[in-house]
């Protein structure tokens, strides 16, 4: 589901991370519409995720950063986008309570710039074309984020647009303070945006220092897999393949100021998810078998949410849209990408990280 039959322009930034590298290869495989990939290509982007369709003859690559007002006005005013999609982000929780300034930096500031290029792009002669995919003939500005803006849950409810935002990390305040931002260029300005907000994802491409792909590979090296606390954490997982289907729902179906709530309704313990990772590497390793030994619990994230889960109900309504994976298959699925991949996760870690601990307090 990717629009009508108009070409459009879509300018993604972040398309070298995880959910954006799978974004952009469904969109360049599609070969519908312009992709242009901004990305600053930071620890976590690598275009080793994109190998193969960079030659596409619909696909740009931009090397540049969010922040840098200048360079993103000069991609804007050179591709004339219908549309961003903005991905690009610090993202991982622990290193936001090592250093919550790069969060800032780039989720807030970079997302400020972002949505202030728009606005002199959409005040300037930029010929909109009526489009009819995108509705009213007019531009969007999606804002892709995460359910972590909510807070913590506890037992019982779930999350849902009308959720008060109560962030925990620096990781998730940075993403609120955008969400809002992109809220209040669109109740101020005008600016068509849309927020989504999504629960954990999973799949290909995820940077090796998040929970599923770090014990994947503790567990391939035979090495301790950390377990932060009791492990009691509940999270609700979303294949990223149903998470890129539903951003494209967002973008077509979505109505400018509205939000969407993106989730799999499959809630399992960091436990659960550790010791299914265990029972299929004792299937994909039997000699290492039983994985399950290696799990080792360590000292809790300071800080950390003890629930998330979604109602995604009113999603499913207004978009259509709703997940199609089984988490026992994706994650299956996803285990053996690992394990037939693993030069990709040397490459992409390239010395800088060795699925070291981060985020504790002195
Ligand atoms: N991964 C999840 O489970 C999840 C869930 C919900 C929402 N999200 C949101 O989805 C988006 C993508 O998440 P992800 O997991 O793919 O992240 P990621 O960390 O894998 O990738 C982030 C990408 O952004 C790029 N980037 C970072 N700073 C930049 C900057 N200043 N300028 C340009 N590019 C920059 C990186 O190079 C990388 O390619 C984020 O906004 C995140 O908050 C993620």
């Amino acid at each position: 589901m990717s629009g009508g039959s108009e070409r459009l322009c879509l300018l993604i930034t972040g398309g070298a991370g995880f959910i954006g590298s799978n974004l952009v290869r469904r969109l360049v495989r599609e070969g519908r519409h312009l992709i242009v990939n901004l990305d600053k290509l930071s620890y976590a982007g690598n275009l080793d995720s994109l190998v193969g369709i960079e030659v596409a003859p619909l696909y740009r690559f931009e090397h540049a950063d969010v922040a840098d007002g200048r360079a993103v006005a000069r991609i804007m005013e050179r591709y004339r986008p219908d549309a961003l999609l903005n991905l690009a982000a610090e993202t991982h929780v622990d290193r936001s309570i090592e250093g919550p300034q790069d969060f800032i930096q780039t989720n807030v500031v970079g997302t400020t710039i972002l949505l202030d290029a728009v606005r002199a792009y959409l005040r300037g002669p930029r010929g909109v074309r009526a489009n009819a995919a995108l509705g009213d003939g007019g531009f969007r500005f999606l804002q892709v984020s995460t359910d972590e803006v909510f807070g913590a849950l506890g037992p019982v409810g779930r999350f849902s647009a009308a959720s008060p935002y109560r962030p925990n990390s620096p990781y998730a305040a940075s993403k609120a303070a955008a969400d809002h931002l992109a809220r209040a260029f669109g109740r101020t300005f005008g600016l068509p945006a849309i927020v989504t907000n999504c629960t954990n994802n999973y799949g290909p491409h995820q940077f090796p220092e998040k929970l599923i792909p770090l014990a994947i590979l503790k567990a391939e090296n035979g090495r301790a897999i950390p377990v932060y606390g009791d492990g009691l954490q509940v999270r609700d997982w979303l294949h990223v393949d149903d998470h890129v289907d539903g951003l494209l729902a967002a973008l077509f179906k979505g109505e400018p100021g509205e939000t969407y709530v993106f989730g799999g309704e499959a809630e399992r313990t960091n436990l659960e998810v550790v010791e299914l990772i265990c029972t299929i590497m004792d299937r994909c390793r039997p000699a290492g078998a039983p994985h399950r030994r290696l799990i080792e619990h360590v000292d809790d994230r300071p800080g950390h949410d003890r629930r998330y889960a979604m109602d995604i109900r009113t999603t499913v309504a207004r978009l259509g849209w709703r997940p199609t994976a089984r988490f026992e298959d994706g994650l299956e699925a996803t285990v053996r990408w690992y394990l037939d991949n693993l030069a990709w996760c040397r490459r992409v870690q390239d010395g800088s990280y060795r699925g070291e601990r981060l985020g504790l307090l002195a």
